[in-house]
Order: structure tokens, then C-alpha cells, then sequence
């Protein structure tokens, strides 16, 4: 049993393998937060409550002392209007106009299974290890309910959250606030790491102090965002990648969201996680029931390593669904970088053709198939062949790539419409604008409002009939455009504050009905790149376009910020052509591709472009990456250095028996009478020897005194040493 409760002392105690979630109901049923961390087999923290009498921290009415204050006392879900002064967990209005709601506790339940969340991504167990608990709180003069869900995956050392938010009052609240989680930390100091970017640079690292008040990252561009992946990491100050505590947060949804963080007047640290509250208000029938999305946490006491295994084991395996779930994904070619709009079939065929003589397994034909569409001002919404283009027809097409020996994928961007495009000629009103306003530009395109059925439905229609046309075994699902103008027409005014999330429910609505119509479909997200890599997209497509920065250098960077939260198999990653097109920087084709096979791998360039040696570095990539899949996706990742601090980046898979290791090493800076760059291994098994370039080295040696590489030069040279056991 994963959580129990101790009725005497109205303890709930949830275990995983290596931490412990503690909270309690107090005397007078708040329901407080007690103790997350390293496992603690039998303890009590309650003794961690602060007590005191504190000036300016009020007092509930029934309290005999001034000692007892929900202004300080760590609290699993924060009341509001009623004398905690910290960020809250909720906000609402009642019909007279109030906004207090004050949680007591009036029951719980211990449940085998996980908590479904209707509509939404939530993780799933398919081998009946989840337990779920329930606690019901109250807010007993108005009726109005929560229940706060922990989903508890022992051996994950995985704890899912969410709120229900039920309106049992006789009348309809709005709610302008609802976490998914919060989090109260009072036993230790904290920083905080988060990820931020840009279009073509996601998810870098940073790493602060948190200083007194609110620090908050967040998006309201209606996904999760290039600007702020919707995940922290909370660690002890010296917390590194082998050691020290650290809590890592990752929240399961796509659109606009909000994680804070609150240092308060005791140094005591909330974290709260859910939608962002910003252009948010929701109204709550009599009787009806509010979901917020799901958010997973993990704790570690061995640093970011593990952490970051942690999610990637939980992502790979209860989050990830379909055919290709586990299995290798084919290495495709995808004809973006190489073409842009300007193609035709025979083009096409051509690049197909030298593809698939050096191995390529899948052609991937982007943007511009469809419509009126040589350029990014129209056709989007227009989802019928272009014969112009594909002169010989889609099927047609598919099938001389299908007899090439290679699978066939294709780009949409469903959610989006070109103002320039028969479809908005014919329904201007299914794209997202405020009457009277003209609406943002973006990319030249707008949005289509996902909030409506109709919409959903010709999008279906559309891709489904096109779906069914041909072989068609991959999709690459883009979205190419942050949300504004937040309006739909189908909404009434008092509800146009429901858009951002109706959204993103419309969106996840159409991709199950795909996911379910087509179970071995591969969808491969794309957001402009990774503006929409979270866990929540992740269910529905396995792997995600990283970034549009293909530029190998950059890439080091984007895909370690990366690796702290998602698993190496949800990143999609390609070599492309030279000198780079986002950078203008010249790498060789081995480099490009060691960066590139941490992922799920690719080309995007025109094969027939390179040199006949390049060509053959090619087909012996291909037979790498096929050999090296099963460590790289299935091993446990380590990063051994940091690409902004270091000289080198090296990062290393190792099988989970440890009988082998893939050390990967690009040198981003190469230094004149350097002598050598020596690597520390991770993870091996000290008793056990290796082999390293015909030399037999003990695990203890590889991992203490470390692999030598000796005068790295030229630019950006790289290595990948795929290091086995010895075995005599
Ligand atoms: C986005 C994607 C690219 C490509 C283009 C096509 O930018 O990230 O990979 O598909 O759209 O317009």
C-alpha cells in the first residue's frame, strides 16, 4: 500500500519507493501539508507546523489561540478570501458577489487505479500499480466542493495531481482561479530551475535563487510556449546531477498556464501550478464539475540524474500511447529545409529516391501539398491536394515512395486558417477574432476557433479523407502561431473567458478521435518547433518536433534542457544541410549526427546534394542509429556537462543492466595546447570491466579517473563511443 491514513492522529502518509508525502487534517479539518521528501519509513512531522503568534497573521474564529494562523501553515490546497495572504489555490465569485472559500476536510477515499481526467492527457497504469487518494474538502457555508487527487506510482517515485472543483451550492460561482497542485515547503531552502526560450531556442536552462515574494513563469499565448516550458525543478542550493535533493514539477497541459512561487515573510516557499488564471474565468453551474488538468511530481534525493530518468521512465511508459510508443521510430526524411514551398512531385521523387538508396526509412512531405499555398500567406484550412504540385496525386505519390521501400508521412496544421483561403472566404467566422477589431497577424495566418464542434468536424472530415487516400503512416501536426483576440462566436458573452482552455479540450477532442480512428498513426508534434513540448501532447504524439534551430551546436543546449523533464524518444531531431539555416554555421555531417541521434532521428536536407563520402557517412549513420535505438531510447541519460559552462558537451546512455554505455562528447570550443579533455563516466557498475577501443578498463576506473580524449581539433569535433562489457 502506497498511501495510508492514520485515523488517530488523521495522518495521510503516500510512499513511493524512494520519497515521502506527508500531509494531515488538523483540529480543525484543514487539511495541512507536512513533510515531501527522502524516504521516511515511520515518522510523524507534525512537529514541523509553525506555531506562533505572529502579528498581522489572523486567526480562524474558532481558534483558542493566536498561535494558529493559515497565513503561515503549510496547506495542500490554500483557501482564499479568509486570512492566508500567500498565492492561492483558488479564486472564485459567488452569486453575491463573495470570493471566500474556505477548504475543510470531509472525507477521502483510497482508490487501485489512477484518476481518469475526462478530456485531457492524464498518466495512465496498464500494469494496476497506481492507488489513488481522494480528499474531499469542504467549504461548509456555501457548499462548494474539491477534491484533490494524488495518483501514486510507487516504483516511479511518480505522485500525479489534479483538482475537481464541484458546485454544490444552488447557484452558479465563477471561478477566476483553480491550481492543479500546490506545493508548501517548509523544512528546507529551495532554488528554483526553469526553461525558457524563444521561436528556435527552447527550453534553456536557468537556475536561481528564489527571492522574497512571487516569482512566476508562465504563458497566455494559448500553448504551452517556446517562451516557458509549463515544468520546474525546486533543489537544495547544492544540489547537482549526482546528489542532493530536488523536486521536479512538470504540469500536464498545452495551453496558457501559470507555475509561481512565493518566498513569504518565514522564508517557507509555495509553489502553485495550473492554468493561468490571466484571461480566465469560468462559470460553474449548480451541480456541475470542473477539472483541472493533471501535473505530475517527482523527488529525488540523488540530483537531476534521476529526477530526469524519473520522468522520462513515467513519460515513456504511462504517457505515451500507441504503436510506436516503445518501438523505433522509422528514420525519415523530411523535405522542409531542402524544399521550403518551392516542389513539385518530381522533386519530391527525387530527394525520396536518394533517401531511400542510402537507407532513409520514411518520407515526410511538409508544408505546401494543399490549397493555394507556394508561400506562408495562404491555402492553411484548405486541406485538399494541390495537383499543381502533386501532378501525379497524393496516392499516386505515396505509392512510388511506398515501392521506394520507404513509409509515407505528411504535414497539417490543422488548427489554423489563412485569410487568403477558400475556407475562410466561406466561414470568417470560425476563425478567432473580436468582433469589430482586426485581428493580430501572425505568420500571416490566424487561428481557428477550436472551441467549435463544426470546426472540429470539417477538420476531421478533411484529414481523414486525405488519411484514407494513401498509405499515409505519420503525421507531423503543426501549430505555427501564439493565440490573441481570444473571442468565439459561438460562445455567449458571460463565457468568452472559457476560450483558452475550450480550446485547448477542442484540440485534445480532435486528436483522440485521430488517435483512436488511426491507433498506428505516428504524430509527430511540432509548435514552430518545440512551442508546444509538454507532457500533455505527448499522449497523443510520441515524439515532437524539437526546435526549428537544426543547428547541431544550438541543438546541444535545447535538447539538454530538454532531457531534465521529457524522455529522449519524444525528441525529434535532424541533420540538415550546410552552412546552417538558422545560424549559418558549418559543422561536419558526423557532428550533425551525433547530435541528432539523440533523439527520434532524421534528415532534413537534400540528400542528393552531399559528396559521394558524405553520402556513405550517411548509410553508416543509418546503420548506427538502428544499432544504438534500443540504448538511447530504452538507457538511463546522464548529462556530464553543462554546454553553456563547458568547453564540451558529453552526455551518456547506459543500459539499464549496465552492461553498456553510449558516451556521446561534441567540442564546442577547442583550445590551442590543450593536452586532453578527460570524461567522467556515470552510471556503470564499478565491479564490472569495459571495453574501450580494444582497451579493458574497470567500471570504478571509467567513472573516478575517467576516458581521456586527446587533443580534440578542427571545429566542433565530436565523438560517440558505444562502450560494452568485458566479458572473458
Ligand atoms: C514550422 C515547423 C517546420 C516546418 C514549417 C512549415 O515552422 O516547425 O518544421 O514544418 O512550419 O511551414
Amino acid at each position: 500500500m502506497s498511501i495510508c491514513f492514520n485515523e488517530n492522529e488523521k495522518i495521510f502518509t503516500i510512499q513511493t519507493k524512494n520519497s515521502t508525502y506527508q500531509m494531515k487534517v488538523d483540529m480543525f479539518d484543514f487539511l495541512l501539508h507536512l513533510y515531501y521528501g527522502t524516504k521516511i519509513e515511520n515518522g510523524n512531522m507534525d512537529y514541523l507546523l509553525p506555531k506562533a503568534d505572529v502579528g498581522f497573521s489572523g486567526t480562524p474564529w474558532e481558534a483558542q489561540d493566536r498561535t494558529f494562523s493559515l497565513d503561515f501553515l503549510p496547506q495542500e490546497f490554500s483557501s482564499c478570501g479568509i486570512g492566508d495572504y500567500r498565492i492561492n489555490s483558488i479564486n472564485l465569485i459567488e452569486e453575491n458577489g463573495c470570493n471566500a472559500f474556505e477548504p475543510r476536510y470531509v472525507g477521502h477515499s483510497i482508490k487501485k487505479g489512477v484518476k481518469e481526467i475526462k478530456g485531457m492527457p492524464y498518466i495512465y497504469d496498464e500494469n494496476d500499480n497506481a492507488e489513488t487518494l481522494e480528499i474531499y474538502l469542504k467549504d461548509n457555508v456555501t457548499n462548494l466542493e474539491v477534491t484533490l487527487n494524488y495518483t501514486v506510482f510507487y516504483d516511479m517515485d511518480i505522485i500525479a495531481r489534479s483538482t475537481t472543483f464541484k458546485n454544490n451550492s444552488n447557484n452558479t460561482v465563477k471561478l477566476n482561479k483553480i491550481m492543479s497542485a500546490t506545493l508548501d515547503i517548509n523544512h528546507c531552502d529551495l532554488q528554483m530551475i526553469h526553461f525558457h526560450g524563444r521561436h528556435a531556442m527552447e527550453r534553456n536552462f536557468e537556475r536561481n535563487n528564489i527571492p522574497h515574494g512571487i516569482t512566476s513563469i508562465s504563458s497566455k499565448r494559448g500553448t504551452s510556449s517556446h517562451h516557458h516550458n509549463p515544468s520546474i525543478i525546486l533543489c537544495e542550493n547544492d544540489t547537482n546531477e549526482n546528489h542532493g535533493n530536488c523536486y521536479g514539477i512538470s504540469l500536464v497541459y498545452s495551453g496558457n498556464f501559470l507555475i509561481e512561487v512565493e518566498r513569504e515573510q518565514f522564508e517557507q516557499i509555495r509553489t502553485n501550478v495550473g492554468i493561468n488564471p490571466e484571461n480566465f474565468e469560468y462559470h460553474i453551474n449548480k451541480g456541475d464539475v470542473f477539472e483541472t488538468p493533471q501535473v505530475l511530481f517527482t523527488f529525488s534525493n540523488n540530483g537531476f540524474s534521476k529526477l530526469s530518468q524519473n520522468f522520462h521512465n513515467a513519460i515513456r511508459n504511462n504517457i505515451c500511447r500507441g504503436k510506436y510508443k516503445l518501438e523505433r521510430r522509422p528514420i525519415l526524411i523530411n523535405n522542409w529545409e531542402a524544399t521550403y514551398f518551392n516542389f513539385d512531385d518530381d522533386k519530391i521523387i527525387k530527394i525520396a529516391k536518394q533517401a531511400s538508396d542510402l537507407g532513409i526509412e520514411m518520407f515526410v512531405l511538409d508544408d505546401g501539398w494543399f490549397g493555394k499555398r507556394d508561400d506562408d500567406n495562404s491555402g492553411l484550412g484548405d486541406w485538399f491536394v494541390n495537383t499543381n504540385k502533386i501532378k501525379i496525386g497524393l496516392p499516386k505519390l505515396v505509392e512510388e515512395i511506398n515501392k521506394m521501400g520507404m513509409k509515407f508521412g505528411l504535414w497539417f496544421e490543422p488548427e489554423m486558417i489563412s485569410y487568403d483561403s477558400d475556407l475562410y472566404r466561406k466561414n470568417p467566422d470560425w476563425a478567432v477574432k473580436i468582433p469589430n477589431r482586426n485581428p493580430n497577424k501572425s505568420r500571416n495566418q490566424l487561428v481557428l476557433d477550436m472551441t467549435r464542434e463544426d470546426v472540429r468536424e470539417y477538420l476531421f472530415n478533411r484529414m481523414t479523407d486525405i488519411l484514407d487516400s494513401a498509405n499515409i503512416e505519420y503525421v507531423k501536426w503543426d501549430m505555427n502561431r501564439s493565440i490573441c483576440d481570444a473571442f468565439s462566436a459561438l460562445l455567449p458573452k458571460d463565457r468568452q473567458g472559457e476560450f483558452y482552455h475550450r480550446y485547448v479540450l477542442g484540440l485534445y477532442d480532435l486528436l483522440e478521435k485521430l488517435v483512436s480512428r488511426y491507433p498506428d498513426l505516428l504524430i509527430e508534434g511540432c509548435s514552430g518547433g518545440g512551442g508546444r513540448f509538454d507532457i500533455a501532447m505527448m499522449y497523443y504524439s510520441p515524439q515532437i518536433w524539437c526546435s526549428d534551430n537544426t543547428d547541431a551546436i544550438e541543438r546541444l543546449s535545447i535538447q539538454y534542457g530538454s532531457s531534465f523533464i521529457y524522455p529522449i524518444s519524444t525528441v525529434g531531431s535532424h541533420v540538415s544541410a550546410i552552412p546552417n539555416h538558422q545560424t549559418g554555421r558549418t559543422t561536419s555531417i558526423d557532428t550533425r549526427a551525433v547530435v541528432a541521434m539523440s533523439g527520434s532521428f532524421g534528415y532534413e536536407m537534400d540528400l542528393n546534394l552531399i559528396s559521394d563520402e558524405e553520402k556513405q557517412k550517411v548509410k553508416e549513420q543509418i546503420k548506427t542509429y538502428k544499432e544504438l535505438q534500443p540504448i538511447i531510447h530504452n538507457g538511463l541519460y546522464y548529462r556530464l556537462s553543462q554546454p553553456e559552462v563547458d568547453n564540451y558537451t558529453a552526455w551518456q546512455f547506459v543500459s539499464k543492466d549496465k552492461t553498456e554505455t553510449l558516451l556521446n562528447v561534441v567540442v564546442t570550443k577547442v583550445c590551442a595546447n590543450k593536452m586532453y579533455i578527460n570524461i567522467k563516466l556515470k552510471g556503470l557498475d564499478e565491479n564490472k570491466n569495459y571495453v574501450v577501443n580494444d582497451k579493458i578498463y574497470a567500471g570504478s576506473v571509467l567513472m573516478n579517473a575517467g576516458l581521456i580524449i586527446k587533443n580534440p581539433i578542427g571545429d566542433y569535433p565530436s565523438y560517440q563511443f558505444h562502450i560494452k562489457e568485458y566479458k572473458n
